[in-house]
């Protein structure tokens, strides 16, 4: 099966047990608004290609992991476009969910994808509880404080802000649950994970800074120029476009050198350069004016 269909289809039996049984039917269809149609969909693309890579002897808690993070990720976003972060109107072409549905009904929906997220690693333990319990704490580390995206956010509210420590938080922290949670779904140890899932995440960040600051709304399916509206650090205010396109490239070289061995290193490496040509700006569409 492609890891799309496994990632889908975990997914979407997540959705249908958080919206079962009469459910408030805005707060429902918010849910869904959320999450289908996804984005890339590229953190559980990546937890599922490790699972692989270490032997994936036990799919289902892998597919649980994978879907896990993405309803994480995807309750970060409905929040982070609400008015008291971002305030963005648009979120993958679509309006946004406080924008579509209200704020109470967004922040309601973030909340339950959270929850939802570490509900469908609990039930995964009924078949698995060691691994899964490691899996939900991985999460619970790079979703909370002090080193995850709630951290990651909090930073934004502090008047000194290290560009690298906050990007570590905000994306990078994901990204490193990815690869350290597709490692231990197939039992093996996460720690030789974590420099992949960071270095791909803060690769990642830069890509997001200049897309942000080169590529029009309709491109992105989200507000342009965002970074600057805001005076947010980027990779772009710091190291001009120019400097963030090689630094990007720097990144994901270190990104392949780093994949530990195992036997899916060659299909891991393919993977990362994969994700390379998509982040590169010179693969998206022309620039804005
Ligand atoms: C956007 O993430 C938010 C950042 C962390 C920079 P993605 O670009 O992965 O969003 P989707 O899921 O594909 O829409
Ligand atoms: C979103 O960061 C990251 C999280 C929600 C953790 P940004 O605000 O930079 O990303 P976009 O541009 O809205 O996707
Ligand atoms: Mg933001
Ligand atoms: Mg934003």
């Amino acid at each position: 099966m492609p890891l799309s269909a496994r990632i889908e289809a975990e997914i979407d039996r997540a959705l249908a047990r958080a919206t079962r049984a009469r459910p408030p039917a805005r707060l429902a269809a918010a849910l869904h608004h959320a999450v289908k149609p996804g984005g890339a969909r590229i953190r559980p693309t990546i937890a599922l290609s490790v699972a692989m890579a270490c032997g994936d002897d036990r799919p289902a808690l892998a597919n649980a992991g994978a879907a896990a993070i993405e309803l994480i990720h995807c309750a970060s976003l409905v929040h982070d476009d609400m008015p008291c972060f971002d305030d963005a109107d648009t979120r993958r072409g679509k309006p946004s969910v406080h924008r579509a549905f209200d704020e109470p009904i967004a922040l309601l929906t973030g909340d339950s994808l959270i929850v939802l997220g570490f509900d469908i690693l609990a039930e995964a333990a009924q078949a698995e509880p060691a691994r899964a319990a490691r899996l939900m704490s991985e999460l619970a580390r790079y979703t909370g404080m002090p080193h995850g995206i709630c951290a990651g956010q909090g930073w934004e509210s502090e008047a000194e802000i290290d560009l690298a420590t906050y990007h570590r938080a905000k994306t990078g922290a994901l990204f490193t649950a990815a690869t350290r949670m597709g490692a231990a779904s197939a039992g093996q140890d996460p720690e030789q994970w974590t420099e992949l899932g960071a270095r791909i995440g803060e690769a990642f960040q830069v890509a997001d800074d200049l897309l942000d600051a080169l590529q029009p709304s309709d491109v992105t399916g989200k507000p342009a120029g965002q970074d600057a509206l805001h005076n947010r650090p980027s990779a772009v205010s710091r190291y001009g476009v120019d400097g963030a396109i090689r630094r990007l490239e720097d990144i994901l070289s270190g990104a392949i050198a780093s994949i530990p061995a195992c036997p899916g290193e060659a299909m891991l490496a393919e993977m990362v350069r994969r994700t390379a040509k998509r982040l590169t700006p010179a693969h998206h569409a022309t620039p804005a004016e």
